[in-house]
């Protein structure tokens, strides 16, 4: 069944609740890491789209705070650069363009240097008596984690960062991935976050959670009744998640040498969907009631002693990554990891969470696949008939074909009694006419709006730092281990398929 044929009441065009939705607050958006890569690529595309959608309000201004010299035209053309290759909306309107730019500018300054954030400040004033914004700013840190203490304990020597109160402009701190090494380092910068700003002005991004799809998963639990029923150790037999990419470490390998895929990919996204996934119902959708069950979620994963870690984790490395640029040539860093982990909770005691994360694998993928017990008893007679019923499975897919698919059992049209799997299967750009807002215009309509739902809460942090430290302080501490290699293009390293053998299951092909 395709769910392509909703009546055009039915067809929700996004942009129109977009619209009704999200009109914002004035404010200034100041950004430090202004020329990097994550601003060009990510941030800036961002908020052309919103301005194309009208969804800010035209007391909206840019600041780029970096430490190159150029001038704010200079700047300008390096963002209309990157929005040219970034943007999903092409080709760029020009004219767009340069309404939006004119809000945009440029101070230099170090990170370190308190002369940047006097002239940060005036910049910013400047701004703020030009476009009348209210005396709201938002400060995006899209900085090496490493520049955030400095810059906090910066901005709020120069009297930058104001509590703000009900009636009063507000100041809020989006922080970038990865927050932190490991538990130490995360909690570290917890307190020192918290020595400056309350907690409710702090957005720590997982771009995942701002996913269109990530965000499905709630409304597939929580929005049908036939599923929710069935979500728990007596109907589920396990749950897979995979984030496959099918790309290698394109030009990052000084970053992600130093990091690998468990710091990278696991504490954070792969995390923060295994909690959706599995959380309790929370009592509205309010922030703090979401975010609380997320992290009962990861505070009830089994955390591995030492000599469970090599049993529950298969630590892989793609062929050819000691000889990318700047790589080190004997690096042990894994590109690849597959985990079987446990939540000691009451609804999913011994139900096995399966995540596989690698780069160079065959395809670009991330789904959650939910396998369901087999049915109780086989009636069809015959034994051949008996195996070919397979189990239930609900996928729900987060990129690159976004949707959900339910495989379920049917007969196969004939005299004989026989049983062949088929997919229901929704898919978003088959169903709705808009195409999906990417996860920063979403992150960064929330920060402007305060809804820190989709955001990280300290406690949150912590506990994914204290399932991954023994993890990561296991692998970093058997230097004498090498990863298990596998090929580029693979399905990942033939360990990770014993590791669900000895279960007794097998991993979903990736394609
Ligand atoms: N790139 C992505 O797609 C992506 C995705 C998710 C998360 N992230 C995270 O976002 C953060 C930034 O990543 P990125 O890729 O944008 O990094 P990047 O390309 O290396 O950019 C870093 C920026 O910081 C500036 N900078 C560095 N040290 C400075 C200092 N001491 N004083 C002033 N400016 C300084 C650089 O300024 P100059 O250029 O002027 O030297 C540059 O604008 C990282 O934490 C990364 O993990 C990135």
């Amino acid at each position: 069944m395709r769910v392509t044929d909703l009546s055009p009441h039915q067809r929700i065009d996004a942009s129109e609740l977009f619209l009704q939705a999200d009109r914002l607050e004035p404010c200034v958006l100041v950004i430090f890491g202004a020329a990097g890569d994550l601003t060009r690529r990510k941030l800036i595309p961002a908020l052309y789209n919103m301005v194309r959608e009208e969804a800010l309000d035209e007391r909206f201004a840019v600041i780029g705070y970096s430490r190159s010299p150029q001038s704010d035209d200079q700047y300008r053309d390096l963002l209309l650069d990157g929005l040219g290759n970034y943007s999903r909306a092409q080709p760029i309107d020009e004219k767009l363009w340069q309404g939006f730019s004119q809000r945009i500018s440029y101070v230099e300054g170090n990170f370190e240097d308190p002369e940047g954030y006097a002239a940060l400040r005036n910049g910013l004033e400047a701004v703020e008596r030009l476009i009348g914004s209210d005396g709201n700013r938002l400060f995006y840190l899209a900085t090496p984690p490493s520049a955030a203490p400095i810059i906090l304990h910066r901005l709020s020597e120069a009297g930058l960062l104001q509590a703000g109160g009900a009636d009063s402009p507000w100041t809020r701190i989006i922080l970038e991935k990865p927050y932190g090494r490991d538990l130490e380092s995360a909690s570290d910068l917890n307190r020192i976050v918290a020595e400056v700003l309350q907690e409710d002005q702090v957005y720590r991004i997982d771009h995942y959670l701002g996913k269109e799809t990530v965000q499905n998963i709630l409304v597939a639990r929580l929005g049908n009744t036939i599923f929710e029923p069935l979500w728990n150790r007596k109907y589920i037999d396990h749950v897979q998640i995979t984030a496959a990419e099918s790309i290698g470490v394109e030009g990052r390998g000084r970053f992600y040498d130093r990091t690998g895929v468990v710091r990278d990919m696991v504490q954070s996204h792969l995390l923060q969907v295994l909690s959706l996934c599995a959380m309790e119902p929370p009592v509205s959708f309010a922030a703090d009631d979401i975010r609380d069950k997320r992290v009962e979620v990861l505070r009830s994963l089994r955390q591995f002693t030492a000599e469970e870690v090599f049993k529950n984790v298969v630590f892989g490395q793609y062929r050819g990554y000691r000889d990318e640029e700047n790589v080190d040539r004997e690096s042990r860093t894994p590109t690849y990891a597959a985990i079987m982990c446990f939540i000691d909770n009451w609804r999913w005691q011994g139900v096995p969470f399966f995540l596989r994360v690698g780069k160079h694998l065959s395809q670009r993928l991330t789904e959650i696949s939910v396998v369901f017990r087999p049915v109780p008893l086989c009636l069809f007679g015959r034994d051949d008939v008996c195996q070919d019923l397979e189990p239930n499975v609900l996928t729900i897919r987060i990129q690159p074909d976004a949707g959900m698919a339910l495989k379920i059992s049917s007969k196969r049209p004939g005299g004989e009694m026989e049983v062949a799997s088929v997919e229901m299967d929704f898919s978003y750009s088959e169903t709705y006419a808009h195409p999906i807002r990417d996860a920063y215009e979403r992150l960064l309509l929330d920060a402007v709006k305060g809804d820190a739902t989709l955001f990280a809460r300290r406690d949150e942090v912590e506990f994914a730092w204290r399932f991954v430290t023994p993890i990561l302080s296991s692998w970093e501490g058997a230097i004498k281990r090498q990863p298990v290699f596998y090929a580029e293009g693979s399905e990942g390293p033939v360990e990770a398929e014993n590791l669900m053998h000895g279960q007794g299951r097998q991993w979903r092909e990736i394609c």
